[in-house]
C-alpha cells in the first residue's frame, strides 16, 4: 500500500459516504486530511471517527456559496493541499415533465457549479504535482428513468474533469470517479423498506450481484489521486452497471 505521509488532502463531502471512506483510507495511509461539508455536527462526528490524528481541522461551508468557499479555503493550513476530492452534492430526480426546473437548477448549482467553483477557487492552494478528483455517477452514460437531469449533471462533471486535465497539466492531474449505486446516507431519504428493495433489485441486476460499499470507491479515489500517469480519466466503479444484461436472465 502507498505511504501518504507528508501529503495533505481536502475532502469536500468528507463527513459522509464515499468522501468519508476515502478520507479514512488516506488517513490510514499517513496523509493529513481535512474534512469539509455543510453541517459542523456531521463534520465533528466524522473527525472523531478518524480519531482526530492528522485531522488538523474541519471546514463547514456550502459549495454553492462562493463567499463561503473562499472564506473556508483561506483557512487552510499554510502550504496548501496535495489533493482535492469533491464528493459534495445534493441531488434530486423525478419525471421530466413534473420535476420543477428550479429544483433541477439547484441540483446543477450543487453537483456541477459547486464542483466547478470549488476547483477554481482551490487552484492557488493546490501544490505542484497535486490532483483533483471529481465525482459524477454511472447515469452520465447509462440513463435511468426519472434521472435525465441528474445524468446530464454527471456528464457535465466528467467533461469538466477531462478539460481541466488538459488545461491544468502538468502542474495538476484531474480525474473523475463515476460510481454505480453505493450504500451511503445519500439514500436515507428513501423509506427503509423501499431502500432495501432498491439495493436488492439493483444489486441483482449487476454482474457482481450487489450494490457497492463506500470503501470500494475509496480505493478508486486513491488510485485517481496518486497514480502519476493517470489524468483526464473517468474511472467507473459500478459493479458492472454498464454491461448489465438487457433482459432478465
Ligand atoms: N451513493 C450513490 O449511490 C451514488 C451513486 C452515483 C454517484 N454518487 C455521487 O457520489 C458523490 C458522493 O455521494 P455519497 O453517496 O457519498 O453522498 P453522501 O453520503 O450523502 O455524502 C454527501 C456529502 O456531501 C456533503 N454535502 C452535500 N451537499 C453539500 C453542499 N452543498 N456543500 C458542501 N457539502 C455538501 C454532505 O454533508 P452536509 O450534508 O453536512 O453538507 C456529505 O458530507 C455525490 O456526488 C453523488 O452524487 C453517489
Amino acid at each position: 500500500m502507498r505511504d501518504l505521509s507528508g501529503q495533505r488532502a481536502l475532502f469536500v463531502g468528507g463527513s459522509s459516504g464515499m468522501g468519508l471512506a476515502a478520507a479514512r483510507l488516506f488517513h490510514d495511509l499517513g496523509a493529513e486530511v481535512i474534512l469539509a461539508g455543510r453541517s459542523i455536527r456531521r463534520l465533528e462526528a466524522a473527525r472523531r471517527a478518524l480519531q482526530d490524528t492528522r485531522v488538523p481541522g474541519v471546514l463547514a461551508f456550502d459549495i454553492t456559496d462562493a463567499g463561503q468557499v473562499d472564506q473556508a479555503l483561506s483557512r487552510l493550513p499554510a502550504g496548501g493541499i496535495d489533493h482535492l476530492v469533491i464528493t459534495a452534492a445534493t441531488i434530486t430526480h423525478g419525471p421530466f415533465g413534473d420535476q420543477p426546473v428550479a429544483e433541477v437548477r439547484a441540483m446543477f448549482d450543487s453537483k456541477f457549479w459547486g464542483a466547478y467553483g470549488l476547483a477554481r477557487a482551490a487552484l492557488p492552494y493546490l501544490r505542484e504535482g497535486g490532483a483533483i478528483v471529481f465525482f459524477s455517477g454511472v447515469l452520465s452514460r447509462r440513463p435511468g428513468v426519472n434521472c435525465a437531469a441528474l445524468g446530464a449533471a454527471c456528464a457535465a462533471v466528467e467533461a469538466l474533469a477531462r478539460g481541466l486535465a488538459l488545461e491544468l497539466g502538468p502542474r495538476l492531474r484531474v480525474n473523475c470517479i463515476a460510481p454505480g449505486m453505493v450504500r451511503t446516507a445519500l439514500h436515507d431519504r428513501v423509506p427503509p423498506e423501499r431502500r432495501d428493495a432498491m439495493f436488492l433489485s439493483t444489486g441483482n441486476s449487476l454482474p457482481v450481484g450487489r450494490v457497492g460499499h463506500p470503501e470500494e470507491i475509496a480505493e478508486a479515489v486513491l488510485i485517481a489521486a496518486t497514480n502519476g500517469y493517470m489524468t483526464g480519466h473517468v474511472l467507473d466503479v459500478d459493479g458492472g452497471h454498464k454491461v448489465r444484461q438487457y433482459a432478465t436472465r
